[in-house]
């Protein structure tokens, strides 16, 4: 039995008085500019508008950032996981956007909002979110991760080398708060499960499931010492809810560092090796995760290669202060470097796996409308003359 992380039973017994803050990411994308591959300005100004509304009262701060096509709503309140306020009000500013997208012709417009209504939470409506509970300690560095043209489980690999590699992560060697290790809440995104690993001791179960990752997904990370939340990620899967392909989940993460936690370069540091992801050009390739700055998340070529954004805030009362930008770094130049050469290699491969995802993982692409057209001309058995050869038909 694995004991609740104390943050989770503070959540339970909650109080009047009690600071619980909440961070929430929600992000969606509304509409590309141009194809998509960036923002429109526009959307972007009614975003910080709206947020600039509600700064203070429903919100205690909020922050707006993008990535390739994707605008995410950064934001700290006190009405919990999944608060109807917060959704719905995460809701109106995407329909907002969508206006902005549709009366200047922008790619997609509304394309991740996928009801006509909004009902409660935005869970199962397209829009992706990331939120965790915590009690701010006096110093609370928070990174925000924003990635485009790929899915959730890009965030596996990374995490998994932040909480659960010393190779990675030299705290887990020399700090003693991280010694006793982390939990892993794994998400099955076929079938509606979870499960936790204890780890280091599960390490090995743990990696048979996240080695996966277009089925299994890292949702949260719980240090053991400090029973704190240490990383949470978004998770939904935008084909498996619309039952046909809209767009790339391009998910979002949070992940607090230092004291007993990775430090801010034991988080950054498993981006300096540009893995590869699922995704890029019609969300149907493989092709490596560039960790950018926000000036160069603009994915053109082959819709590509995936990218992947961090803003650093040193959170402060609950407010946000002026957020960093983690990979305008030139330490992260040969990660780019190196994914230019793969992306380079990979793109040779064309219509071929592996840069062509497998057909399991094609299914969720337009690949079996375009195979619908041949489904006729497939012939029972293999021996003699085909039909059409032979004149047999
Ligand atoms: C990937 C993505 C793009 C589109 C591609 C074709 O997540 O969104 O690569 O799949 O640009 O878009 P359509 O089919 O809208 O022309
Ligand atoms: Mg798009
Ligand atoms: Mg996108």
């Amino acid at each position: 039995m694995i004991p609740a992380p104390r943050n989770v039973q503070r959540r339970a017994g909650r109080g009047k008085g009690t600071a619980v803050l909440t961070l929430s990411i929600i992000k969606a994308d509304t509409g590309g500019w141009v194809g998509h591959s960036s923002v429109h300005p526009a959307m972007v100004e009614v975003a910080e508008r709206a947020v600039a509304g509600v700064r203070g009262s429903l919100l205690i701060d909020a922050d707006v950032q993008y990535c390739g096509d994707d605008l995410a709503l950064v934001m700290t309140h006190e009405h919990g996981l999944e608060a109807e306020a917060v959704h719905s009000f995460a809701w109106d500013v995407f329909l907002q956007t969508t206006a902005v997208a549709r009366d200047l012709g922008l790619y997609g417009a509304g394309q991740d909002l996928l009801s006509d209504a909004f009902s409660g939470n935005l869970r199962g409506m397209g829009p992706g979110y990331a939120e965790l509970e915590l009690e701010e300690r006096p110093s609370e560095p928070v990174l925000c991760f924003f990635a485009d043209k790929t899915e959730p489980g890009a965030w596996n690999m990374p995490l998994y080398k932040m909480f659960a590699d010393p190779f990675n992560t030299a705290g887990l060697v020399i700090d003693p708060k991280m010694h006793s290790g982390f939990l892993f809440e794994v998400h099955d995104l076929f079938e509606d499960q979870r499960i936790v690993f204890d780890c280091p001791a599960e390490l090995y179960h743990l990696l048979l499931y996240i080695g996966a990752p277009a089925r299994y997904v890292v949702k949260r990370v719980f240090s053991k010492t400090l029973g704190e939340i240490g990383a949470v990620t978004s998770t939904q899967r935008l084909a498996l809810m619309a039952g046909r392909y809209v767009g790339k989940d391009d998910p979002v993460m949070i992940v607090r560092a230092q004291s007993g936690l990775p430090a801010v370069g034991e988080v950054l540091e498993p981006f300096a090796f540009p893995y590869t992801v699922a995704g890029c050009m019609r969300g149907s390739h493989h092709a490596p995760f560039m960790p950018v700055p926000r000036a160069m998340a603009h994915p053109t070529r082959f819709d590509g290669p995936p990218r992947v954004v961090c803003l650093g805030y040193q959170l402060k009362d609950g407010m946000f202060g002026t957020p960093r930008d983690m990979f305008d770094d030139p330490s992260f130049d040969r990660a780019r470097q190196t994914a230019n050469e793969v992306m380079d290699y990979l793109r040779r491969h064309g219509p071929f796996e592996p840069h062509r995802l497998s057909l399991d993982e094609m299914e969720y692409t337009t690949m079996p409308a375009a195979q619908e057209e041949l489904a006729s001309r497939w012939e029972k058995g293999t021996e003699g003359l085909p039909a059409v050869v032979s004149g047999a038909k």
